[in-house]
């Protein structure tokens, strides 16, 4: 599977409404002055620079160098790690992350590796896709890919838990969990689904000819425009999301 590659500028202008939707998370996690946060897949920096101007020491991490190229063009402070290899000791009051966890194929690991990064009583507030998240695309996809047998299986990158496995994976790392929600979140996309699937489906269309990719993208349209665009030419993307707020245990004495 090739891998998803981002364009940051790109994604400033077609993926800016993933940053609106995590403003409530924002709010969820309650910043308090002075304190150390983890944003955890920043993205292009814009959350990051929203707790940062709450008062937090906020370091933004990322596995994309395009993305955290455009954190640091913010003045934020970013690292370029995969969450999975990342070895902070202790070191945040809190752990952020929006719509992020669901591209990390290895979640215990992740989950490990947030449990290291946070002080005892520190906590992990986080959203991203859960069950179902785009099964409509997902779905087109493999149908496309299915038609053309000589590409082999659909490379699906995501992970969508259940609330119950997620819940299993965060038990399995230590956290005590204080909330765990499914969000139903129908999302109005600002371009077509054409432009979604070119911003987050790039690792299944870089690499195949042009006249191909353009193929894949206009059957996929064509399957989902009954159920996802409206009379009106919007399109609704069928997103799902998982929200919670865990904490690092306080050590026992
Ligand atoms: C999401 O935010 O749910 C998402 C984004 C890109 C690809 C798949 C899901």
């Amino acid at each position: 599977m090739a891998e998803q590659q981002w364009n940051a500028e790109i994604y400033r202008r077609d993926g800016a409404f993933v940053a609106r939707l995590g403003a409530s998370l924002v709010d969820l996690l309650a910043v308090v002055p002075d304190e150390r946060i983890l944003d955890l897949g920043c993205g292009d920096g814009t959350l990051t620079a929203t707790l940062r101007d709450r008062g937090a020491r906020v370091l933004g991490l990322d596995a994309s160098e395009a993305m955290v190229a455009a954190a640091r063009g913010r003045g934020l402070e970013a690292v370029c790690c995969p969450a999975d290899s990342m070895d902070f000791d202790a070191t945040f009051d809190a752990v952020f992350s929006n719509a992020a966890l669901h591209w990390m194929r290895d979640p215990d690991a992740v989950a490990a590796r947030v449990f290291q990064a946070l002080r005892p009583g520190g906590r992990f507030v986080a959203e991203f896709g859960g069950e179902g998240n785009v099964a409509s695309v997902r779905g087109a996809l493999a149908d496309a890919y299915a038609r053309r047998p000589e590409l082999g299986p659909y490379p699906d990158p995501w992970y969508f838990p259940s609330m119950t496995g997620y819940r299993a994976v965060l038990e399995r790392a230590g956290f005590a969990l204080h909330s765990i929600e499914r969000i139903e979140r129908p999302t109005p996309l600002p371009s077509g689904v054409g432009d979604w699937l070119r911003l987050f489906a790039d690792h299944a269309l870089r690499e195949l000819p042009v006249h191909m990719a353009g193929g894949i993208i206009a059957e996929v349209e064509e399957a989902l425009a009954p159920r996802l665009r409206g009379a009106d030419g919007i399109w609704t993307m069928d997103y799902v999301r998982l929200r919670l707020v865990a904490t690092r245990p306080e050590a026992r004495s």
